[in-house]
């Protein structure tokens, strides 16, 4: 069961153009998550291929149990975005209040951000993240999300309300 002071991550970034080397937005979310003392199981680059990133996302639940999986890119309006779609093959339940505290947070930066169709869903006992692609707004999500991780990640654990 999770500790909720000692998270573990998977990050699955979904780009048809990025290598690992040049995943600079991955790069950043691995430190910001040893930054506040929790662990990055794997960092994966997956294509925007709808069966590719849901194969990660459930690897990284099912197989490396990790606590949070963030997926980083794909969440936009062009036909090759599909990581929202993804996440819902591969998750049975939808945490939309995260979803929409990343948007309204983000709405202070850019507009823009009404143009990331990003979910949070839950699969079994791991929350999944969809984070924008590009390193400033992977950034700004993450500022959004990073505090309500531990509380998530114990009540799916059952701990409940302290
Ligand atoms: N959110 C924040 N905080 N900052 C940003 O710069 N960019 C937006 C939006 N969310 C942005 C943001 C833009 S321009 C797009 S197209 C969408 O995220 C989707 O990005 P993605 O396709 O890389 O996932």
């Amino acid at each position: 069961m999770a500790d909720a002071e000692n998270l573990s991550f998977a990050i699955v970034t979904c780009s048809d153009t990025r290598s690992l080397a040049q995943d600079a937005a991955g790069a950043f979310l691995e430190e910001a998550i040893a930054e506040r003392g929790w662990e990055c199981c794997d960092h994966a680059v997956v294509k925007d291929e709808r069966d590719q990133i849901a194969r990660a996302i459930v690897r990284a639940a099912d197989e490396l149990a990790c606590d949070v999986v963030l997926t980083c890119g794909g969440t936009g309006l062009s036909p090759r975005d599909v990581t929202p779609e993804a996440t819902r093959d591969a998750c049975e339940r939808e945490v939309p209040g995260i979803a929409e505290g990343m948007r309204v947070h983000s709405l202070k930066y850019t507009p823009r951000a009404m143009l990331s169709r990003a979910l949070c869903m839950q699969r079994g006992g791991t929350l999944v993240v969809n984070l924008p692609g590009s390193t400033k707004a992977a950034a700004e999500n993450w500022e959004a999300v990073a505090c309500v991780l531990p509380h998530a990640v114990s009540m799916m654990a059952a701990g409940g309300h302290e």
